[in-house]
């Protein structure tokens, strides 16, 4: 009798603890389903909705105690996820797609999975469906492929030209010294474009790759910006453009990658000289303002009008293709200067006006500031 009492109370505080691991288990996978970033759907046999996490109800606008107990087709009013469901529970498989899907005004790219449920003895008991938002990763992957798209646009032009101008050298033998220079000049020309077209990328690309502060160290300003000018006096004076700066006296130091921000500065200086006609001026100004570092490259040129204003930025935008290609342009540069002032907390502004001028203003905090 003793040994049965025994027994029986072993028993009891088996499944007691048994009974504690489960509801430990339980609240656990309860979490795990609410805190889950991806929107998830767990639905019976009949379609009915068991469980709706905040972020399934969040991107699909529906209030989640609404939908428990409905329909999914009734709760959801969305074709494709519901035909994707009715498919998973029909086939007994994983469905995996992607689906468009209009929230409010705006639509939304939804990976969507959408498995069906066994129980262990290999009966339907359901479904279960997985919403991930790739509307961001949609929107990367087609900058993307434009990009490539417009790179090799791009290579395609002065590699055409190359081969042309050569084609027809090498085929007539008969072309005098003269014609002959000029089309060396014009592959000559061509392959400079071809080979800054490729240390645009080059530094896209690196600066794509490297997000850190691998190479911040500090910098004064005022020493860079110094040199800058001293490089660019033999093209200023080429274009016959007076060049004029004022630097302050004293350092001014940032925390930054000194090759990326020579190049900031270049691509600013570059653009206010090419785009300024002869007897004009370009000016650099180089100040403090309130714990930041700013720096205005202003010209006489011949400007920018507002639509175009903007997307100046953007990376192959060129307001005049023509004009700039004939330049050497390739509508890298200003993307280049923005994503360099934004890798060092900075920004970088343009103001213009058609036929007067533009004002280019590059501003990133002072290293003493950010030490701060
Ligand atoms: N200072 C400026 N004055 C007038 N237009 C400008 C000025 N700076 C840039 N732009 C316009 O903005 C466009 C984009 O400039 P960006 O520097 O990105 O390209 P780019 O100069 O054409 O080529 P790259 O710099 O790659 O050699 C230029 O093609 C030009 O039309
Ligand atoms: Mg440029």
């Amino acid at each position: 009798m003793k040994r049965l009492a025994d027994a029986i109370n072993q028993m009891a505080r088996l499944s007691a603890t048994r009974l504690s691991t489960l509801a430990a288990d339980r609240n656990r996978l309860a979490a795990i389903f609410t805190g889950m970033v991806e929107g998830v759907i767990d639905v019976d046999q009949r379609q009915q909705i068991l469980h709706i996490n905040d972020a399934a109800a969040a991107l699909l606008s529906i209030s989640r105690e609404g939908a428990i107990g409905k329909p999914l087709w009734q709760a959801v009013r969305d074709q494709n996820i519901v035909s994707a469901l009715d498919e998973a529970l029909r086939s007994g498989s994983v469905i995996k797609t992607r689906i468009a899907f209009l929230k409010g005004r705006t639509e939304l790219a939804l990976e969507l999975y959408v498995a069906s449920l066994m129980d262990d003895q290999n009966e339907p008991i359901g479904a279960i469906l997985v919403l991930h938002d790739v509307t961001e990763l949609k929107h990367l992957e087609r900058i993307r492929t434009d990009f490539v798209a417009n790179a090799s646009h791009e290579l395609k032009t002065p590699i055409t030209a190359i081969r042309g101008l050569s084609e027809t050298v090498v085929d007539d033998d008969s072309v005098d010294r003269a014609t002959l220079m000029s089309f060396m000049e014009r592959i000559h020309a061509q392959s400079i474009r071809l080979s800054q077209l490729v240390v645009d990328l080059m530094t896209i690309s690196r600066l794509e790759a490297d997000h850190g502060e691998s190479n911040f160290a500090i910098i004064n300003m005022v020493e860079l910006v110094a040199r800058a000018i001293t490089a660019a006096g033999p093209a200023a004076e080429a274009s016959q453009l007076t060049l004029v700066w004022q630097l302050p006296a004293a350092a001014l130091e940032v925390y930054g990658d000194r090759q990326n921000l020579s190049q900031l500065v270049d691509n600013l200086i570059d653009n206010a000289i090419k785009y300024t006609r002869a007897d004009g001026r370009v000016e650099l100004r180089l100040l403090q303002s309130e714990g930041d570092l700013v720096l205005e490259v202003e010209d006489s040129g011949i400007g920018i009008s507002p639509q175009h204003l903007e997307r100046v930025f953007e990376r192959f935008y060129r307001v005049d293709k023509a004009r700039s290609q004939s330049l050497g342009g390739t509508g890298l540069g200003l993307s280049i200067v923005r994503n360099i002032a934004e890798r060092h907390n900075g920004t970088v502004a343009a103001r213009s006006q058609v036929g007067k001028g533009s004002v280019f203003t590059f501003r990133m905090p002072l290293a003493a500031t950010q030490a701060r």
